[in-house]
């Protein structure tokens, strides 16, 4: 593909944000053009309303170090103007996210966004892109109910589920998944954090995470879900219930889920079935898409946070231990990147896919 997108980041300073750039700062079709935060940090440098928060271990990229910070609400038609679409990942009320994500949208802005505010938003798709890419349908009665010719939302879902969810959909396929549990242990980074921001997380687990269980459970059933009538309707199976905790990791979310099938495989299909699965962003190869997205490690004490959250990019699903259980059929663990398959990298790749397939054109 031979496309250049100019690109805004909207939360710019914060965590997401600042793996957005890094992410960004090399990408072969995105330009990032704008940058967005709170009205504490417009009107400033990037360096200057970062303020000594870098905390990626690449360097400051010199191309955005001096850009001058914009303000993510009162310069919405002037950002809607400067780019082609914008990433969004703010840590503001639910009901402010909404509104300005519709509010760029309907500025003829297409938001791809890490935030939860419009994640069970009927007409906007949740995407993870291997799986649900079909969810996209759902684009032209989103655009038609906000007025819009190139404006709309999709967003992406939360990093929790970033493992198991991409684990379990191609078992469902073919065995049928009827109940699922799942305890995930989780980075600080998924709040925004570090060791040196949280100290009181070393050497400590936190067994409450506000909000993530009843994530972890419901989201799943709208990437199961179907599109009927310009709305994706969520799936009422399989059954999720997850307990999630906090634990003293800087990144990656682990999760060790227990599963019953329909059909029950055997455990060379179920691995199978992982080794050989692949999705749209893989036939498209686009820039962000791991080769091999489900990886399966045969070593007892496989996958390792430290060790495997980075494989392919930080954007490839590691799992392991996969063997039978005397309550559910089977049982195994998997692991994500919380911040780049779980949020500014899955969020890349979802607008890679979503321009490739032509969701998003550049507007010149
Ligand atoms: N961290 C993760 O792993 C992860 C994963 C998936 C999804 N998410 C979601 O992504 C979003 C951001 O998370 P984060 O961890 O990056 O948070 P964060 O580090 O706290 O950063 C928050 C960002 O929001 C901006 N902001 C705050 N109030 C604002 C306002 N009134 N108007 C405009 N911008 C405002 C901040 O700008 P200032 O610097 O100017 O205050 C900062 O850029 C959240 O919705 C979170 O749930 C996070």
């Amino acid at each position: 593909m031979n496309k250049n997108y100019k690109v805004g980041v909207i939360g710019a300073t914060g965590m997401v944000g600042q793996r957005f750039i890094s992410l960004l700062s090399d990408h072969p079709w995105f330009d990032i053009t704008v940058l967005a935060a709170s009205p504490r940090s417009a009107g400033k440098t990037y360096e200057e309303a970062l303020g000594g928060r870098w905390v990626m271990k690449t360097e400051l990229p010199e191309k955005v170090k001096n850009m001058v910070v914009l303000d993510a609400q009162a310069d919405i038609e002037k950002i809607a103007s400067l780019v082609d679409f914008v990433f969004c990942a703010v840590d503001m009320k639910k009901d402010e996210i909404k509104a300005l994500e519709e509010a760029y949208a309907k500025a003829e802005c297409p938001v791809v966004s890490n935030n939860s505010a419009h994640r069970f938003t009927p007409d906007v798709p949740m995407l993870i892109p291997e799986i649900n890419v079909n969810h996209c349908d759902v684009i032209a009665s989103q655009k038609e109910r906000l007025g819009t010719k190139r404006g709309f939302i999709a967003v992406k879902s939360n990093c929790s589920l970033q493992s198991y969810v991409p684990a379990l959909y191609p078992l469902d396929e073919k065995f049928g998944v009827e109940d699922v549990l799942v305890c995930t242990y989780q980075a600080i980074s998924g709040a925004g954090k570090t060791f040196d921001r949280w100290p009181e997380m070393i050497d400590n687990v936190i067994p409450y995470i506000g909000g993530e269980e009843e994530k972890s459970e419901k989201e799943p059933l709208k990437i199961w879900g179907k599109v009927e009538n310009g709305e994706i309707v969520p799936a009422q199976k399989p059954h999720f219930t997850a307990q999630c905790l906090r634990v003293p990791v800087s990144d990656g979310h682990m999760a060790a889920v227990f599963v019953r099938f329909k059909n029950k495989p055997s455990k060379e299909e179920i691995i199978e079935v992982w080794n050989s699965f692949s999705g749209r962003p893989q036939e498209l190869s686009l820039p962000h898409a791991p080769k091999q997205f489900l990886n399966y490690f045969t070593e007892d004490n496989m996958p390792q946070t430290k060790m495997h959250r980075d494989l392919e990019g930080g954007m490839a699903v590691s799992i392991g231990r996969l063997r039978e259980d005397t309550q559910y059929d089977y049982k195994f663990v998997c692991l994500s990147h919380n911040t780049l398959r779980g949020a500014a990298g899955g969020a890349v790749l979802a607008a890679e896919l979503l321009c490739a397939e032509g969701y998003i054109e550049p507007k010149n």
